[in-house]
């Protein structure tokens, strides 16, 4: 059932014709939106706020597929504009299929733009800044409610996890390496400033210097033979992985200098509860020695991700980013160094922030 909240392309132009001739402003915003929550609600209060009426451009399904992978939307594009149609600070909604909300702008003339604050006006698209100041829209970032997303929801729902949970979040750990980013994640948890225990720590490689880490803490440690493939795990390995885990009770894997691809019977067993921290500003360099590949490319920014693990390399959403500079005279070595300090600082941050996520909801 369509509402008369919901506009085609040539019913834009009237709406624009209309604010355009009045003091009233009207504030546009896009997005999914293909699991409604009350972190959407709110933030589209806020943004309904910053003017007299709110439009929200909903990427169509093919986008939202190119966007999110094949596992998205949730509900249909009809759906979605029926469910953002019946909210009371929503004033109009229009689907869109191109990737960018470029020439939406061009037409509507918006006089705020509103984005989520898991962008900066930096992060923003440049061609969709560029669109937003020759229409003169002000853009303002709206902060994002802390714990309460898309990907957590879908999380707990594919866990059958409850609402809300207690204790510290459980940690399975996998690295094949020394181990630097298990022990500030370690280090946090014992300082107090994340509230998580690591359970087990996992590695593919015997003599890592991540096991012994463990050990010393008192914490599980399990060597896994790899088998035959350099790039991931044999799948009866992998398999075990997921028993060591599910028998451990973890809630959430951590990849900390794991150097093998996930492969389904994992992927499967933990679905958006695995994560990743990457040493490049993703999805720039994804793969191996990334800060080489930066350094080699004449980058002047180079830095971490965290993000989400898909079945791709290095192509999970992102969760967050922290930038160091290239510096003269750099080698492989200083500036990995350097983006190590960062993703020591990174990693147990935004575990916490993900924990909270995990709990709260
Ligand atoms: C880290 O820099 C991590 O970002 C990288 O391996 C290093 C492990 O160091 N991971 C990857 O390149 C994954 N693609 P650590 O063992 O000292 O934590």
């Amino acid at each position: 059932m369509l509402t008369d909240k919901l506009k085609t392309p040539a019913q834009l132009a009237l709406i624009q014709a209309q604010f355009a001739g009045s003091t009233r402003r009207l504030v546009f915003t896009n997005g999914c939106f293909d699991l409604l929550h009350v972190g959407h609600v709110r933030y589209l209060q806020q943004a309904r706020a910053l003017g007299d009426a709110l439009l929200v451009a909903l990427n169509g399904d093919d986008s939202v597929r190119a966007l999110k992978g094949p596992s998205r939307p949730i509900n249909t594009e009809l759906d979605r504009a029926e469910v953002l149609a019946a909210l009371e600070c929503v004033d109009f909604v229009t689907v869109f299929h191109t990737e960018r909300v470029t020439d939406l702008v061009g037409e509507i003339r918006p006089d705020v733009y509103a984005k989520g604050g898991d962008y900066t006006v930096d992060s923003l698209n440049p061609e969709e800044v560029a669109a937003l100041r020759a229409a003169g829209s002000e853009i303002r970032i709206l902060p994002l409610v802390a714990g309460k997303s898309t990907t957590a929801t879908l999380a707990r729902a594919s866990q059958g996890a409850p609402a809300r949970s207690a204790g510290p979040l459980r940690l399975g750990v996998l690295g094949s390496g020394k181990g630097s980013n298990f022990r500030a994640i370690a280090e946090a948890i014992e300082n107090g400033t994340l509230d998580a225990e690591v359970r087990i720590v996992i590695s593919d490689v015997e003599e890592a210097g991540i096991l012994e880490l463990a050990r010393v803490r008192g914490i599980r440690a399990e060597h896994i033979v790899p088998g035959r493939f350099k790039t991931k795990l044999e799948p009866e390995s992998e398999a075990r992985v997921v028993e060591l885990l599910q028998e451990a009770d973890v809630e959430l894997v951590v990849l900390a200098g794991y150097m093998r691809m996930i492969k389904p019977p994992l992927l499967e067993a933990f679905p958006s509860r695995i994560i990743n921290i990457h040493p490049s500003l993703l999805p720039a360099f994804p793969g191996l020695r990334a800060w080489a590949q930066a350094l080699a490319a004449g980058a002047s920014t180079a830095g971490c991700t965290v993000h989400y693990v898909d079945n791709g390399m290095d192509t999970g959403e992102v969760i967050g980013q922290s930038e160091v500079p290239v510096l003269p005279g750099d080698t492989d070595e200083s500036l990995h160094a350097r983006i190590q300090v960062a993703e020591h600082a990174l990693y147990p941050a935004v575990i916490a922030r993900v924990a909270r996520g995990l709990r709260e909801i």
